[in-house]
């Protein structure tokens, strides 16, 4: 009875030292894509055929961020081994539709090539049926998208419910991601937040910044800063003047 206790706490002690062995190696699906691609829903695969294996404590990830402009979709996607993280399933809206779309998704899961995710129908599906019902406003903006910087900007008549045209860059860095992305259209968002102030993205940092806004605003500040000096100095005159005056004026 005694020793068959014991044996029974044995093999249990096995299992649990096998199963520990076995969670040690990790294995994840690797690849990274950045590109702009129509119709991405039905277009791209985001399949990897590379394997990594993974150091102890780490999950597999999968992320992307899409940034759009009608069916048209700039696409930043990273698979991989991370050390960071706890497994769990981030989609976030950043822009929504009409105009600027911004979407980001991303996956942290435990168990080998779990981050296997194909295809983006379910993630981008829906922001093309929302766009197609409006009508378009009196409106126009330079519309593009473009890794780099943007070649030509065509104005286009932007979609109801858009009422402000956007202009900005997006850096985006690590998770073996380096690129730059440049983005123009309608939207409703107000001020520099395509991203709605979210910058980590999965592995992803993401910076951004719309260069016509800060240039003016900048104008805006160091003209202020001449026009308090310059009244600074003005006074600072006057004194000297009515001091000047009062002096001559009690002298002799
Ligand atoms: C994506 O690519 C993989 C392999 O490259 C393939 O097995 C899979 O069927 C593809 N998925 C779709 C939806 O095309
Ligand atoms: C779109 O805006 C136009 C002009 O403002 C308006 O006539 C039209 O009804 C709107 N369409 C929708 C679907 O709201």
């Amino acid at each position: 009875m005694g020793a068959c206790h014991f044996q029974d706490l044995l093999l249990l002690f096995l299992v649990g030292a096998s199963t520990l062995i076995m969670a040690q190696k990790l294995f994840c699906q690797k690849g990274t894509f950045v590109g702009i691609q129509e119709d991405p829903a039905n277009t791209f695969n985001w399949t990897s055929e590379k394997v990594e294996t993974c150091d102890n404590g780490a999950l597999c990830q999968e992320t992307i961020l899409l940034i759009g402009t009608g069916t048209k979709a700039a696409i930043l996607a990273t698979k991989s081994c991370s050390l960071d993280g706890t497994p769990a399933i981030t989609f976030i809206q950043h822009a929504a539709a009409p105009g600027l779309i911004a979407i980001s998704y991303s996956n942290y899961c435990e168990d080998p090539f779990c981050n296997n995710r194909e295809g983006l129908y379910d993630i981008w599906r829906t922001q093309e049926t929302e766009e197609e019902a409006k009508g378009t406003t009196g409106l126009r903006c330079p519309t593009c998208l473009a890794l780099g910087s943007c070649l030509s900007a065509p104005s286009l008549a932007c979609p109801n419910d858009t009422d402000r045209c956007y202009q900005g860059k997006l850096e985006v860095s690590e998770g073996n991601i380096n690129s730059v992305l440049e983005i123009k259209g309608c939207t409703s968002i107000i001020g520099c937040r395509l991203m709605a102030g979210v910058f980590k993205v999965g592995p992803l940092w993401v910076k951004e910044t719309c260069p016509f806004r800060s240039i003016s605003a900048r104008k805006v500040d160091s003209g202020a800063t001449w026009f308090h000096t310059s009244v600074w100095k003005l006074k600072l005159l006057l004194m000297l003047l009515l001091f000047v005056l009062g002096g001559s004026a009690s002298g002799p």
